[in-house]
């Protein structure tokens, strides 16, 4: 019993002595904390995250962003370091199983320290991105701002331009580069997202309620960008991709006058008059129209597509004759196909193709399918 308690006693004294020794493991590990802070800095500067930046806000968005690489990676190693010293240092020993640490009180000293370094790094952050969140949602100086009022829908997008006093829809995004627009943003049903990924900016499409942001297209971001649906909002969440293609303001200027031309006479601006290539309109391969290809969720052995999102069109549309077909495109809720629901078929076909277009898929559809 004696011998037991010598034992202790005996662990128990250099384990209090070992935990004061360390001053050179600490040493060490502010070396180890340095170096890993500036390779991870180093890192996270130099791996290309985003997309190309087409936008103004973009290029203020990705500096925020590097700056809060320059600020949150030294924390992260910092935690990660001390961490590793304490296993490394403060792990139970052989004989040291019974035992408990010593009896710590406190150190206001530290807990001063520990609050607030954080608080104050935090509180300078937030400030930063409050001045560039100002920054980016500010108001052109030149009024008034171009404004265009973008529908969220299962499955598709539709923008409302208003241009010179001309109201018009179109299923595709155009904007001028170097000039400042705003988009209000409204959804017809569920929830959805409007996401241009190179413009870096995104807002939730709210039934109900009206949300908005600007972006300034880049002049070196004339072409074509990405528009994403960022909500699961349906089954055709995913195809609910569309263009915005910026361009430069004459063209834009050219572009409006054609768009905005009233129903009928606007039609030749599709394939210099020859007739639409259905074949590419299905597939999505050169169609000059933003509407989700067909291909993307149908099967067609004539067009080697075999999406499964919608019925198989080999099958499906056997022996069915053009009226059929036609009302499937342009209606696709009013006779639905054993084992599909409503709602999955982009509703908005009728303004994204030209009756043109219609008819020459309607052709295609039926002489693939007899
Ligand atoms: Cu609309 Cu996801």
């Amino acid at each position: 019993m004696a011998q037991e308690d010598t034992r202790q006693e005996g662990a128990e004294a250099s384990y209090v002595a070992d935990r004061r020794a360390p001053r050179r493991t600490a040493a060490r590990m502010i070396v180890v904390g340095v170096i890993a802070s500036v390779l991870g800095v180093a890192a996270g500067l130099a791996i290309d995250w985003f997309p190309p930046a087409a936008s103004t806000q973009a290029d203020k968005i990705d500096t925020l962003w590097d700056v809060l690489i320059i600020a949150s990676v030294p924390v992260f190693v910092l935690v990660v370091t001390v961490i590793g010293f304490s296993i490394l240092n403060f792990r139970m020993r052989p004989g040291e199983e019974n035992l408990d640490g010593p009896p710590i009180h406190g150190n206001t000293r530290l807990e001063v320290i520990w609050t607030a370094i954080p608080a104050t790094l935090i509180v300078g952050l937030v400030v930063y991105a409050y001045v560039v969140l100002r920054d980016i949602e500010a108001a052109p100086a030149k009024e008034p701002e171009r404004v265009v009022r973008v529908f969220g829908e299962q499955f598709a997008w539709t923008f409302e331009y208003n241009e010179g006093g001309r109201r018009f829809r179109n299923a595709q995004l155009f904007l001028p580069a170097g000039q400042s627009v705003k988009f209000e943003v409204r959804s017809k049903d569920v929830i959805h997202d409007f996401w241009v990924p190179d413009f870096r900016l995104k807002i939730d499409a709210v039934p109900g309620i009206v949300t908005s942001y600007r972006v300034t297209p880049k002049q070196s971001a004339v072409g074509d960008h990405a528009i994403v649906c960022a909500e699961l909002c349906g089954l055709g969440h995913a195809f609910m991709r569309q263009t915005a293609h910026v361009m430069t303001a004459p063209q834009f200027a050219a572009w409006v006058k054609k768009a905005s031309a009233p129903a009928g006479g606007g039609g030749g601006g599709q394939g210099g008059g020859g007739a639409p290539d259905a074949k590419a309109i299905f597939t999505g391969g050169k169609s000059s129209t933003s509407a989700t290809p067909c291909g993307a969720c149908h099967t067609l052995s004539a067009a080697g597509t075999s999406g499964t999102t919608g019925p198989d069109l080999d099958q499906g549309l056997k022996g069915k004759d053009a009226a059929f077909i036609k009302q499937s495109i342009l209606q696709p809720d009013a006779q639905i196909a054993p084992g599909f629901g409503k709602g999955i078929m982009p509703p908005n076909y009728r303004s994204t193709l030209t009756p043109a277009e219609v008819d020459a898929l309607v052709k295609y559809l039926s002489d693939a399918t007899k």
